[in-house]
């Protein structure tokens, strides 16, 4: 059995490249070897609308990487896959790519010649694929390896792994909405003025140096998303309220809010926990005033990605 954690990906500046590891929420998956090669999903329990989750292994974003793997390494026996979401389905927190790396890092375990974890990266990115219709690494690599990461393109990216600010606490909300992520990528414009692009690579630029050194001001003035954020926040009611009732809550202390990976959750970073509380007070006190009953979570940014448990 592995536990993998909810991620933020795209981190407002950083579409499809960037991502953390948040602590306490996630979806666990338990593997076992059957004697009849195959995968078979066994079931989805722990949250609600788990039932309309494909059995198919191919279709499910923790079977097929599963299916990939015996394909690859034929190790004589198949695998049963249970899955415990703790993850809502469809809220921007990572949940596709935890089942497929939770089901990649308890597989590995049962196969004669387990892999280091690097290695595990392309799998679950098949996972990925099934669900969003594109392999990007930004929730799968943080959700595998925790803490901060930057990814490239491809079928095996590489991962950097971006120091942060140890202090530095997330504010996630969910509201209870579902937005998959094939529509909120369908939702994109595929062109975008190059002058856009200027600016969103001078506050992603900021943004990571800013972690890297440690510096608030410069995470602040990076953490500012031109290009996908004014694109998406009509798929979520109440978004430019939310947005600034955290950034209201602690004008110095907040240091952005955006959206979650492809939505609808947002989340906000903050210099402490305290000021990470009251924006996630704030911010769902306003999903409240847009009609929307919201969660919120306060985390530090996850050191440990997925594990054995
Ligand atoms: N980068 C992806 C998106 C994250 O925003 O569409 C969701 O999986």
């Amino acid at each position: 059995t592995a536990f993998a954690p909810a991620t933020v990906a795209n981190v407002g500046v950083g579409f499809d490249i960037l991502g953390f590891a948040v602590d306490g929420i996630g979806d666990r998956v338990t593997v076992t070897r059957t004697d009849a090669l195959g995968v078979t999903i066994e079931g989805v329990i722990g949250i609600s609308g788990a039932d309309g989750i494909p059995s198919a292994p191919e279709k499910n974003t923790a079977g097929m990487p599963l299916v990939r793997m015996l394909e690859e390494f034929q190790p004589g026996f198949g695998f049963a896959v249970k899955i415990e979401k703790g993850i809502p389905l469809g809220s921007g927190m990572g949940g596709s790519a935890a089942s497929a790396v939770g089901a990649v890092v308890a597989a590995n375990a049962l196969l004669p010649n387990p892999l280091p974890i690097e290695k595990l990266l392309r799998f679950a990115l098949d996972g990925e694929a099934v669900a969003s219709g594109a392999k990007h690494a930004d929730n799968v690599a943080p959700c595998l390896f925790g803490g901060l990461t930057l990814t490239g393109p491809g079928e095996d990216p590489e991962v950097a792994r971006i120091p942060y600010p140890k202090g530095m606490y997330c504010a996630l909300v969910h509201p209870e909405m579902r937005l998959d992520t094939r529509d909120a990528r369908a939702a994109l414009k595929v062109d975008l003025p190059l002058k856009l692009h200027v600016l969103q690579s001078v506050r992603l630029a900021a943004f990571i140096a800013g972690c890297c050194t440690d510096d608030f001001k410069l995470i602040k003035r990076g953490l500012d998303d031109v290009l996908i954020e004014p694109q998406r926040a009509r798929l979520i009611p109440g978004f430019a309220a939310v947005k600034q009732a955290a950034l209201m809550s602690g004008k110095n202390e907040v240091l952005g809010c955006s959206i979650s990976g492809a939505g609808p959750s947002l989340f906000a970073l903050t210099i402490d926990a305290a000021s990470a509380a009251r924006a996630v007070s704030a911010m769902v006190a306003a999903f409240g005033a847009a009609g929307l009953k919201a969660e919120g979570h306060v985390s530090l940014i996850a050191a440990s990605g997925a594990r054995l448990v």
